[in-house]
């Protein structure tokens, strides 16, 4: 579905993402793991269309979509999630949810603007799905919460939700775990089992919690200092040497080489 081909981005002096190749298959859920600093999220900015690449391509379903907006992304499908933002915070759970654009060209709501009944309809349909996607999340409950008022958990799974208004193709989620609770993060890996499960949905995921990662993600996908270091199964990567040097740093070289 995605292919990424000898991508690279500099900052500066800074090669963050350092010639990658991968490919995400369709129906995967493929989990993006690797040390701070490796490159993962500014190759997650790429893809979705926050900033070109400085070299290489991505390709979606083999179109090439190197370098297009956000926007044009979502309209084909590709989504990335981003914490909701401080505008929307102080909207209840139901409005951040309707007030994402719905699927209809832009053309055609304009049009509709002088045709109350088309408006009318809209927002039904928009009303009712976001009903459906809040009962979905299990979040039907916080239905008229600000934004701003709810925990790190409830936010993500909002953030989910907001993926869930239009047909997505693929969705990225960075670090979704990140001070969720528990409890939480088990619905948040429940919702998106589900929605790859009968809803066709393809995700690539950044999380550090590898317990997390083990209960979703096949293939998983290791980065380190720009690189693409190894992919496979978690146990595959898990056991793999130049991954857990990776993780561990120098340290781990040195205690090995010390006299036993
Ligand atoms: N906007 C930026 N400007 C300058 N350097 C950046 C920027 N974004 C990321 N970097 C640098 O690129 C490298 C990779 O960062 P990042 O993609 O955030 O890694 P990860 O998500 O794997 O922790 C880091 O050295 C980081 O400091
Ligand atoms: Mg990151």
């Amino acid at each position: 579905m995605i292919t990424v081909e000898s991508v690279a981005k500099n900052f500066g002096g800074i090669r963050a993402v350092d010639g990658v190749s991968l490919s995400i298959e369709k129906g995967s859920i493929t989990g993006l793991i690797g040390p701070n600093g490796a490159g993962k999220t500014t190759l997650f900015n790429i893809i979705a269309g926050a900033f070109p690449p400085s070299s290489g391509a991505i390709y979606l379903d083999g179109e090439d979509v190197t370098g297009l907006e956000p926007h044009e992304l979502f309209h084909k499908g590709l989504l990335r999630t981003f914490q909701i933002a401080h505008e929307f915070s102080t909207l209840t759970v139901l409005e951040n949810l309707m007030v994402v654009p719905g699927d209809q060209p832009g053309e055609q709501l304009r049009h509709s603007w002088f045709n109350f009944g088309r408006v009318k309809e809209i927002e039904a349909k928009n009303l009712e799905r976001a009903l459906e996607v809040m009962e979905f999340l299990q979040i039907d409950h916080l239905k008229d919460e600000l934004a701003g008022n709810l925990s790190g958990g409830q936010k993500k799974l909002l953030e989910l939700g907001r993926t869930m208004m239009v047909d997505a193709k693929i969705v990225f989620l960075d670090e979704v775990g990140a001070g969720v609770n528990r409890t939480l993060l088990n619905t948040i890996a429940t919702s998106i089992k589900r929605l790859n499960e009968e809803r066709d949905y393809t995700f690539c995921l950044i999380e550090h919690d590898m317990d997390f990662i083990a209960r979703l993600c096949d293939p998983v996908i290791v980065m380190a200092e720009g690189k693409l270091l190894t992919q496979g199964t978690i146990e595959e990567v898990k056991n793999n040497e130049e991954v857990i040097e990776a993780y561990l740093g120098t340290g781990r070289k040195h205690e090995r080489k010390a006299p036993a």
